[in-house]
């Protein structure tokens, strides 16, 4: 398969760009990114990619095409794509905005997350009802070869991802920063606290990935446990602790939902 992506050397389209080549998705000669500077900045050990500034000439040399620009930068990128399978990972873009700017029929919206350069992204996706089964087959490849890739129900639920999952390290990163702050306002040196948290958040993570108990389990169980820890979740539900996050999550999806194209 030949392997587009416009604005394929920026953060995200970037970073898909080098897994794909580093676990050989995709060969250096078959994928082509499109950028208005000509940079090849994080491509220098793969010199028969082609970079191009020219989105058209990327367009019809290749089979599938990633668009990887922000979204008020779509309108400037004139291309036909009517004749190739078009994945968006942009955010704030609904596939008849794609379609109308770009021309393209076959369109599958996804929201993968820098994560993908480590093999770490979750990706939801979406596919409009002119994509093919062969096209469904790509996409969930392509991610899978980042991390994990799943279909979900609606378009509408790749808006909500794009804050859920999108930014990493997120809405956790934002735990992490709330964490440091609580400890460094109780004594603890700001760089202990910094390393604690750093290290404790890879071991979260992996507990949360690897355990048997889902959360809400865990949770339960320490809730139940009558300990040190149930006294602060206990404390964090009295303030208003899970309604936060909601809160959050609801703020982000208004700004998701914008037509920012
Ligand atoms: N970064 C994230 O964490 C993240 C997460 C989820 C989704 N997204 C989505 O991913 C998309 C890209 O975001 P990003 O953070 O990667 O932005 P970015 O780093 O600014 O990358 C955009 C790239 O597009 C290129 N570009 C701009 N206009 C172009 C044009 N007309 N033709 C070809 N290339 C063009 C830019 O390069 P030049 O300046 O050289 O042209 C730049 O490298 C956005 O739609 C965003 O919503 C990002």
């Amino acid at each position: 398969m030949k392997l587009g992506i416009i604005g394929g050397t920026g953060w995200l389209g970037g970073a898909i760009a080098r897994r794909l080549l580093s676990q050989r998705f995709v060969a250096p000669d078959d994928l082509h990114l499109s950028n208005r500077s000509g940079k090849r900045d994080g491509f220098e050990t793969w010199p028969d990619v082609t970079i191009t500034a020219d989105n058209q000439t990327l367009v019809d040399a290749c089979d599938c095409v990633v668009l990887a620009v922000r979204p008020e930068q779509l309108r400037e990128t004139v291309i036909d794509a009517s004749g190739v399978l078009v994945l968006s990972v942009m955010a704030s873009t609904p596939m008849a905005r794609i379609s109308e700017l770009t021309g393209a029929h076959r369109i599958i919206r996804t929201m993968p997350s820098p994560a993908v350069e480590r093999g770490e992204g979750f990706t939801p996706w979406h596919a409009n009802a002119a994509a093919m089964s062969g096209d469904r087959t790509t996409v969930q490849a392509l991610f899978d070869a980042c991390g994990i890739a799943e279909e979900v129900a609606g378009e509408g639920q790749i808006d909500w991802f794009t804050s859920l999952t999108g930014p990493v390290p997120g809405l956790f990163g934002y735990v992490a920063h709330a964490l440091i702050e609580a400890s460094v306002a109780h004594g603890l040196s700001r760089e202990v606290a910094e390393r604690a948290i750093r290290f404790h958040a890879m071991a979260a993570g992996n507990e949360i990935l690897k355990s048997d108990l889902t959360p809400a389990q865990d949770i339960e169980r320490v809730l139940g446990y009558g300990g040190v820890t149930t006294a602060g979740f206990e404390a964090a539900n009295d303030a208003g602790g899970m309604e936060v996050f909601d809160v959050a999550l609801k703020a982000a999806l208004a700004v998701a939902i914008k037509d920012w194209t």
